[in-house]
């Protein structure tokens, strides 16, 4: 009996399989949606009947036709859309696939603290858990997160998290002073400032381009700062043609497609002896799990039917302002 039990499927593919063919196939058989994050490995954004940003991602999730989703990313993300399409089934190559961001803030310590701070609103990053959500008022990602912010009067109490340093970087730029959750991801926590000013002095006429998940050091520095899908359209725009890119390393398979002449050259992390700048959570999934989880159309996603009632609504805020601002 095939199980998920693993978190994936643990099956060979049958020797001679072409992969894309085969994925294909059963994607039109089974009128199913592939979903990909930029931080997904090449061949699989290249499968993708959809590649974005989180927000883009789940505004994809939540108008699709399609009876099944896979999502090419995160666990937190496959959990978005189950909340948003409770009837489709949901499904993740790898359910291994985690975040540190997302474990850096569980749901009874977050109540406790939301508890500790009466009167306050509840802005959540979407890289959170579905019961984070669920005691959430409105979630936002890092392509709207200042915006919605600033849609609350500049006097209203907030509280943000789980990400310090996207929450000091909206403080920043907004002057709010938002209570923040002391959380962070791992990559991009990771990138060092002394390498990325080296780099800088080699390739003089480079643009830093940081997504807002790094540390104030290297957000200070930069040329621009912005969410996935923003740094990717600002290469697309800038008159530069060399950019050192400080997000996970997978966007510049993207970036690279939409403009060919252009350099990319990824933002070296402190650790020179590991390839921090991939996520390796984002990287659990590959061709062949995805294959076999079309296959067998495990592993699912489940989300317990009162936290997804709950998180529903601070998920659809977020869309409905995201909406409303056109983005
Ligand atoms: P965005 O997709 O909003 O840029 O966030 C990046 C990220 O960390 C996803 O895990
Ligand atoms: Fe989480 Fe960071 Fe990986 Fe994004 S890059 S999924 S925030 S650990």
């Amino acid at each position: 009996m095939v199980t998920q039990s693993a978190g994936f499927i643990d099956r060979a593919v049958p020797a001679g399989t072409n992969l894309r063919e085969e994925i294909n196939r059963m994607k039109k058989e089974k009128n199913a949606v592939i979903l990909a994050h930029y931080y997904q490995t090449g061949d699989i954004q290249d499968i993708a009947d959809f590649v974005g940003d989180s927000l883009a991602l789940a505004q994809q999730a939540a108008k699709t036709t399609a009876d099944i989703i896979v999502f090419c990313g995160v666990h937190f993300m496959g959990e978005t859309a189950k909340v948003l399409c409770p009837d489709k089934k949901v499904l993740v190559p790898d359910l291994n696939a985690g975040c540190s961001l997302a474990d850096s803030c569980p749901a009874p310590a977050f109540e406790s603290f939301i508890k500790q701070h009466p009167g306050h609103v509840v802005i959540s990053y979407v890289n959170t858990s579905a019961a984070v959500k669920a005691l959430t008022d409105v979630v936002v990602t890092s392509t709207n997160a200042r915006q919605i912010v600033e849609s609350f009067p500049p006097e209203t109490k907030i509280i943000f998290g789980p990400d310090r340093n996207l929450g000091n970087y909206i403080n920043s730029v907004t002057g709010r002073k938002m209570v923040l959750w002391d959380g962070a991801c791992h990559v991009h926590e990771q990138f060092s400032l002394e390498k990325i000013l080296a780099l800088k002095a080699q390739y003089p006429d480079a643009e830093v381009i940081t997504h807002p998940e790094c540390k104030q050091p290297v957000v200070e520095i930069s040329d621009f700062v912005g969410s996935t899908a923003a740094l990717l359209k600002y290469t697309v725009k800038s008159a530069k043609s060399q950019f050192i890119v400080a997000t996970e390393s997978g966007v510049i398979h993207e970036m690279r497609k939409q403009s060919p002449d252009k350099t990319f050259i990824p933002a070296p992390p402190a650790d020179s002896t590991c390839a921090c700048n991939e996520c390796n959570f984002m990287r659990l999934n590959t061709m062949e799990k995805l294959y076999n989880c079309l296959k067998y159309e495990l592993p699912k996603i489940f989300v317990d039917a009162d936290v997804q009632e709950k998180a529903l609504k601070p998920i659809k805020k977020m869309l409905e302002i995201s909406e409303r601002l056109g983005m």
